[in-house]
């Protein structure tokens, strides 16, 4: 049972995108393979304390999204099976970092993002607990702030500390992907709202504030998607040099907030916790 061989003290899980797959500098505790009701994650959870924190401070759980090898495309990640590893360890809030496309001027490739509203355009994935896969009874999760504001918080003042200059909000739309998008597409989802484009920020939210986990993303925006700004169309490769690139900013941020983040900070509770039980438990009694 990985409860019981989890420190105490593992608060803050780390869910890495595309170019994160390890921790460059940190000191790694262990590494705890998690099996799940759902199937197994994307791989093992690694508990470590971040570079730049002293190895000081409680450690975090980090998970790879895509897999140590960037296995596991977008649309076959098994994201239930992830966070229901992370909340088995103890994790009350997790910080999910991600590239993605900007697709209107605020959102410039080499910049941060915190979004605060997604537009779902996936199709498929498994994106609740409760549907009968353990007996849990049925749930209606309210989703009109679908990430955790004090969490989004904590995130923007990271980021403000470590001298990146973010917008408060972003709305990021989700494709199912694994190709890009077309320009009709593209300049579709600007006309419903979107100023940033992912193939990943779905349904890893909603699953977390299931789970009564905090959740924020960590956005890092790689390139303008079709080439709204005159830019080249994104491209895999572009989206991996741009991500290496900005690897070492990435980490610090995320060091910023294990730094900042105590015991003061409090996970929502929108579903009854008799039910996030039965789920954790493998279904009710
Ligand atoms: N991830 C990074 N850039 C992206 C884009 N333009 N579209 C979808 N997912 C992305």
């Amino acid at each position: 049972n990985s409860c019981l061989t989890s420190p105490p003290q593992l608060r803050l899980g780390i869910i890495g995108g595309t170019g994160l797959y390890r921790l460059p500098g940190a000191q790694i505790l262990s590494s705890i393979e998690v099996a799940t009701p759902f199937g197994a994650p994307s791989g093992p959870v690694v508990v470590a304390h971040l570079p730049g924190t002293g190895n000081e401070g409680p450690p975090v759980a980090f998970l790879s999204r895509h897999g140590q090898e960037h296995a596991v495309a977008p649309q076959q990640i098994n994201y239930r099976a992830n966070l229901w590893a992370l909340k088995s360890l103890g994790v009350q809030a997790v910080i999910a970092s991600a590239a993605v496309g900007g697709l209107t001027k605020t959102h410039a490739p080499g910049t941060f993002a915190v979004p605060d509203q997604f537009l779902d355009r996936t199709w498929g994935r498994p994106d609740t607990f409760y549907d009968g896969t353990v007996p849990t009874g049925v749930q209606h999760l309210p989703a009109a702030e679908p990430y955790c504001p004090l969490l989004r918080g904590i995130l923007l003042e990271a980021l403000a500390k470590t001298g990146e200059n973010t917008p408060p909000k972003a709305t990021v739309a989700v494709i199912n992907g694994p190709r890009f998008s077309t320009k009709a597409e593209s300049a579709a989802l600007v006309q419903a709202g979107a100023g940033l484009i992912s193939m990943t920020q779905y349904p890893e939210p909603v699953l977390a504030a299931e789970l009564n986990m905090g959740f924020a993303t960590l956005a890092f925006i790689t390139d303008s998607d079709t080439g709204h700004d005159g830019t080249e169309p994104v491209t895999a490769e572009l989206v991996l040099g741009r991500l290496a690139e900005a690897q070492p900013r990435i980490v610090r941020v995320l060091a910023a907030v294990a730094a900042a983040f105590d015991d003061e900070y409090l996970p929502p509770g929108a579903i009854p916790a008799d039910a996030v039980a039965a789920v954790m438990a493998g279904g009710l009694p």
